[in-house]
């Protein structure tokens, strides 16, 4: 596309003009526009250069890296600017910066120039001056010259010695590194913040900007951020002569410094440290992007001096990108083995730090939403070490016109069922269950457990080899395995792993639940939130699978009685209750219930023995400290067993359980002449 000459022109002026405000505003700390004003000038570069993408070039404003500094944050004049560093990437980029400082130096090539070598840590460099050993200030780099005051939010990271260790610091110097995020610290509070509905972060470097940029000093306080410090500013002196002494004298006065870095004496070493690092990468607790040389003597680096803010004693022998830019083909929703259906972002395959990548993840719903990700457009992705590669940003530059924001499916894309989300949930998950391909193997797993149907000889091992050989299907297909696999060219004994007695006795332990009571039922059907407790309080209630059936069906009108008796039950809240209705209103999980049921017999729910035991209609009162079981326990089992337990003793008391430390309970007991038991009499007492 040719870009009409008045835009050229246009934007030429505003790229002018903005950078000359921003020098006012960085280096000369003048502004002599407002804010709003400015904001504007940059909207229209913006709005141009979406227009005609060709008009972005390196040197454009918005291609400045620097961020400005937040309204309010006061800015802090570095004592010395913060540099940057040139990059290698190569081999012989390193050959090369060797080949320059020995020149510059007028050294021969024989002459060995020490040099120290330390992980270039992605977080974001800071400033701390200290004065007479007290941290005083500290700083983020913002444009090099100028920063952000932020004092009250480094004073919260532990690793920053508020006070200098030791004796013989400088009066004032400013000792800078960078501040990060570990790994671990930031997975962890990226899942606090998907469990809370909070946007996440993309990496650790960003998660570590957002805490150091809070307005807030109490929520950086909350942000397990770390500092390694490797190299300074202004100092009024220095204690060391070389870059080695310097990162030993900071370990002395309290810092962290890398502990990886090493002195090398050769290109060979610097190259073999590079390699063995870079082979380490995806195994350290935190993010690097490559490596850092520094020339250790320090009267070297002050003769090597800087060029274009750069120093030449220094460089950054950067690894492959982890980022990189592709298109992105289509979104597949993957449903997993309990129904959570998690985007997956299939992309044009691309190199990402050396290995190619085809494949990332979109997290869920809220993050395709919050992202705005749409399929056709060029995204970022990005790969760090072990952690899937993940969808970062979309370049809404070269979004294709057609592009549509993106439709999360509402319906199960194996099988078909409502696909729901639960409130305060992230996760859209599959209703289908068991009538769910990509569930059914776990369902049934869960279906054959000790708890639920309990059938023995039966696991997943098992379940799996039946399923991929089309046996069974759904539960109902358990039943149906002995008519149709007992003999024959497909009989289960005439497969592998399997005999004559392995079959017969698995076919006979099938047989054994038939029948099969309410309550475990219930649980094997693998509802939602329905555990084994919900599903006996379910069958408690209810008696019957018919009248429960029939009650789930009517529950669906929220204003009815069938609803509100459900939700009347004592143990089951709202949640469940709505899970258990959503699972029946399902049709694909009434096919299978319905096959199940044509195969089992459901027992009714029947009420615990209290005849017949020791302890039926007699008054029990516990006290004391117990020690073989808790108080719930000791009620559970005395009125399951069809007593009454009773808070006070009184002429009407049968038994006084009595623990340790048994106070007035025991006395009026002694007083009344009511029996008194021991833990061991008791227990002794309702078993026989
Ligand atoms: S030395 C003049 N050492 O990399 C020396 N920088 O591209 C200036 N960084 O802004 C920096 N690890 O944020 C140095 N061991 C290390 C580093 C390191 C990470 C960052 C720092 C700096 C950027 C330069």
């Amino acid at each position: 596309m040719t870009i009409p000459k008045k835009a050229r022109a246009e934007h030429e002026k505003l790229a002018a003009e903005i950078l000359e405000h921003d020098r006012r505003y960085y280096a000369e700390d003048r502004p002599t526009v407002s804010d709003a004003a400015y904001d504007e000038l940059r909207k229209r570069l913006v709005a141009l250069e979406q227009e005609y993408p060709a008009l972005v070039t390196p040197d454009s404003p918005s291609q400045r890296i620097g961020s400005a500094p937040a309204e309010a944050f006061g800015k802090v004049t570095h004592g010395r600017p913060m540099l940057s560093l040139d990059n290698a990437f190569a081999d012989e980029d390193v050959a090369e910066f060797l080949g320059r400082i020995r020149r510059f130096l007028g050294l021969s090539a024989e002459t060995e120039v020490d040099m120290v070598a330390e992980p270039k840590i992605d977080g974001l460099s800071a400033s701390l001056l200290y004065e007479d050993g007290v941290f005083v200030r500290g700083a983020t780099r913002g444009d090099g010259q100028v920063g952000e005051d932020i004092t009250a939010n480094l004073r919260t990271i532990r690793e920053i010695p508020l006070k200098l260790k030791g004796k013989g610091h400088p009066v004032r110097i400013e000792v800078r590194g960078e501040v990060y995020m570990r790994r671990a610290d930031f997975l962890r509070m990226n899942a606090e913040r998907e469990q809370r509905g909070e946007p996440l972060f993309a990496n650790p470097r960003n998660f570590a900007a957002g805490a150091v940029r809070q307005l807030d000093p109490r929520i950086t306080a909350t942000r397990p951020l770390r500092f390694f410090a490797y190299t300074w500013g202004e100092a009024s002196a220095l204690p060391e002569k070389t870059q080695s002494g310097m990162l030993g004298a900071f370990k002395d006065w309290g810092f962290v410094t890398s502990p990886r870095w090493r002195l090398c004496k050769s290109l060979d070493e610097l190259l073999a440290y590079y390699r063995n690092l870079a082979a380490e990468r995806a195994d350290l607790p935190f993010e690097i992007d490559g490596v850092v040389y520094k020339v250790n003597r320090l009267d070297f680096q002050e003769r090597l001096g800087f060029v274009s803010r750069q120093p030449r004693w220094a460089t950054a022998h950067k690894f492959p990108a982890e980022e990189a830019e592709t298109t992105l083909e289509d979104i597949e929703i993957q449903v997993g083995r309990t129904g959570a259906l998690t985007p997956v972002a299939r992309l044009k395959p691309v190199g990402v730090g050396g290995v190619m990548v085809s494949n990332a993840t979109l997290h869920n719903e809220d993050e395709i939403a919050r992202k705005d990700i749409r399929i056709g457009d060029t995204v970022v992705i990005r790969r760090a070490g072990d952690v899937i590669p993940q969808v970062l940003r979309v370049d809404l530059n070269r979004r294709p016109k057609d592009a549509e924001p993106y439709r999360f499916p509402e319906a199960c894309p194996v099988c078909g069922s409502h696909a729901t989300r639960g409130e305060g949930d992230a996760v859209r998950r599959c209703t289908g269950g068991l009538s769910c391909g990509a569930q059914v193997v776990e369902r049934l797993r869960h279906f054959v457990s000790r708890d639920a149907f309990d059938i023995e000889g039966l696991g997943e091992k098992q379940i799996t080899a039946f399923h991929e050989w089309g046996w069974v299907k759904r539960p109902g297909d358990l039943f149906r395995l002995e008519k149709k696999h007992a003999k024959g060219e497909a009989a289960l004994a005439e497969q592998e792993g399997w005999g004559e007695t392995s079959a017969a006795n698995l076919f006979a332990a099938i047989e054994a639940r038939r029948q099969i009571p309410f309550e475990r039922f219930l649980f094997g059907l693998g509802i939602r939130h329905v555990g084994q407790a919900t599903a006996r309080l379910l069958a408690a209630n209810y008696g019957s699978f018919s009248a429960f059936r029939a009650a789930m069906a009517a529950a669906t009108d929220k204003e009815g009685e069938a609803w509100a008796e459900l939700n009347a039950i004592e143990g089951i809240g709202e949640v469940v209750a709505q899970a258990i209705v959503d699972f029946f209103a399902e049709p694909h999980n009434l096919d299978v219930v319905d096959d199940l049921v044509s195969q089992v017999e459901v027992q009714d729910f029947v009420k615990p023995k209290t005849q017949g035991s020791a302890i039926a209609g007699k008054t029990v009162v516990f006290t004391g400290t117990l020690e073989t079981m808790t108080r719930q326990e000791a009620k559970a089992g005395a009125e399951t067993r069809g007593a009454k337990v009773a808070g006070s003793v009184s002429k009407k008391t049968d038994y006084v359980v009595a623990g340790s430390d048994a106070g007035s309970k025991l006395a009026k007991a002694r007083e009344l002449g009511v029996a008194i038991l021991t833990e061991q009499e008791w227990a002794a007492l309702i078993a026989g």
